[in-house]
This record gives structure tokens, C-alpha cells and sequence, in this order.
């Protein structure tokens, strides 16, 4: 088992939060007012939350008897984040299949394809766990930079939902990469980890985004297939850096600079509620 620097306090600053929200039976799925596509891009999101967020609680709680006490409690504390996330995203989710009923082939093959993930090693599970944090946090580097241009115009309870989400993802930013560290700390099963996370996000995103847009009748505008492409490169220039940065001896997650947004709008908009 591999040496932990102690991550004092970590457990401390992720917090169990319900953002309660809403979706009734009348609940706008297409809530973006001057950029329909950036919503179906994010219920595409949406759609894998359900999937890849239980998949990697199992793959933190299966080790959790089995990581030092000083890493144990944020492991939990963000088993119990990633549960909340999936939860939420799954109400909302419910209106999407409600109002697009064609698009259930997506969820099922993302189940069958995280069924064959769970039988995979313990070692493969935390390793994944850890990368898919790395794109979390890359999302939400990526979102702070453009939140006035993506959000001004979102329907609120959406807007409240990714936000939520993604302020989290930088809250919890260190946690499953302390759990692959004292668990694994295996390199080469990280990087194999991360580049598998990558594949499954970006193509059931991919497929998703493309099946929302075919709904929304939306598949062949050239502007939304041109901002589909500047988002994801601009997306990947934001990830790289900090895969590669990511998967160095030495480097901790809890290193890299948080974006600003995201972290005081949780603070003012959510935990002054609670
Ligand atoms: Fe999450
Ligand atoms: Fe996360």
C-alpha cells in the first residue's frame, strides 16, 4: 500500500448538501432560451449521471475498510456527494425519457456497459474513479470561465442543478484520487483507468448529445454542431494539461488552483439555504 501524505480538514469541506429541486410533470427539458444546443449537451451529461457516479461510489465504498483513517472519512463524505449528485440528476432525467421516450437505447447500453466496468479489479475501479475525477474537475475549470456566456439565458432550476453539481466536483476534487493513491497508487493502472473513463464519458456524451439534438430537432443546424466543436476542443485543451499533470509522482489534486465562480456561488446560493 502506498504512502499518503495526510489530507487534513479534507473531510471537513465536503459537505452533504440537497440543493432541492424541482421537476414537475411540466418541467422544461429544453431550458436553455439562446443556446438550445449547450442543454442538450448537458442533459446528454445528465443522462450518464445515473451510471458512471454509482459506479464509482461501489468502486470507493467496496475499499473504503481498507484505507488509512486520514483518507476513510473524505472517501465516504464524497461517496455521499457523488449519491446526492445521482439522485438529482436522475429526477431530472426522468423528464427527459418522458418527453423523449426513443432515447431509453442510451441508458440501456450505458447500463450494460458499467455492468461489464463493475466486474472489473478493485485496483481498475479506484483508477477510474480517480480520472473521472480529473474530467469533473476539468468541466468545471472549463464552466467557470464561461459561466455568463452559457448560463445567463438557462432556465433557473437547471442552471441551479449543473452549478451545484459541478461546485462540488471542485469541492471533492482531491478525495478519489487519495482513494486510488492509498489504495493502488499504481500509474500505469491510472493512466489505463483515465483513458478508459475518458472513452465511455466522451462517447456516451457524444451519442447523447447527438440523440437530443435528433429530438430537438436540432441535428442539422450548423450552429449548434460549430459550437459543439469549439466547446469541445476549448474542453480539451482544458483536460490535458491537467491529465497529464494528474497522472505525475507527486502531484495531489488539492494543488491546483480552484476556479472562483463556482466555490462562492455554493457558498452564497446553496449553503446560505441550508
Ligand atoms: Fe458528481
Ligand atoms: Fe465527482
Amino acid at each position: 500500500m502506498a504512502v499518503v501524505t495526510p489530507k487534513s480538514g479534507e473531510y471537513h469541506r465536503i459537505r452533504n448538501r440537497n440543493p432541492k429541486l424541482s421537476f414537475d410533470e411540466n418541467y422544461p427539458i429544453s431550458w436553455h432560451s439562446t443556446i438550445p444546443e449547450f442543454a442538450c449537451a448537458c442533459n446528454a451529461v445528465s443522462l450518464l449521471m445515473p451510471h458512471v457516479e454509482p459506479f464509482v461510489v461501489r468502486s470507493v465504498e467496496r475499499v473504503a475498510d481498507e484505507l488509512p483513517d486520514d483518507v476513510r472519512p473524505a472517501a465516504l463524505a464524497y461517496a455521499r456527494q457523488e449519491r446526492q449528485h445521482h439522485a438529482q440528476h436522475r429526477r431530472f432525467n426522468d423528464r427527459v425519457f418522458a418527453e423523449h421516450p426513443g432515447l431509453g437505447w442510451i441508458d440501456r447500453l450505458m447500463a450494460t456497459t458499467f455492468r461489464f466496468l463493475d466486474r472489473r479489479s478493485d485496483e481498475f475501479g479506484v483508477a477510474f474513479a480517480a480520472g473521472a475525477e480529473t474530467i469533473a474537475y476539468a468541466g468545471a475549470r472549463w464552466t467557470d470561465d464561461r459561466i455568463g456566456t452559457l448560463f445567463t439565458d438557462a432556465e433557473p432550476t437547471a442552471r441551479r442543478l449543473f452549478l451545484w453539481h459541478l461546485a462540488e466536483e471542485v469541492e471533492h476534487k482531491g478525495a478519489a484520487h487519495d482513494v486510488w493513491e492509498s489504495f493502488s497508487g499504481n500509474r500505469v493502472k491510472y493512466v489505463l483507468g483515465t483513458i478508459t473513463s475518458v472513452m465511455v464519458l466522451a462517447f456516451f456524451a457524444f451519442i447523447g448529445t447527438l440523440g437530443l439534438l435528433w429530438t430537438e430537432r436540432r441535428l442539422f443546424s450548423p450552429r449548434a454542431h460549430w459550437n459543439l466543436l469549439v466547446w469541445s476542443v476549448t474542453y480539451v485543451f482544458e483536460f490535458m494539461p491537467l491529465a497529464v499533470v494528474s497522472a505525475l509522482p507527486g502531484h495531489h489534486p488539492n494543488d491546483l488552483a480552484d476556479p472562483v465562480y463556482l466555490p462562492t456561488w455554493l457558498k452564497t446560493q446553496v449553503d446560505n439555504e441550508l
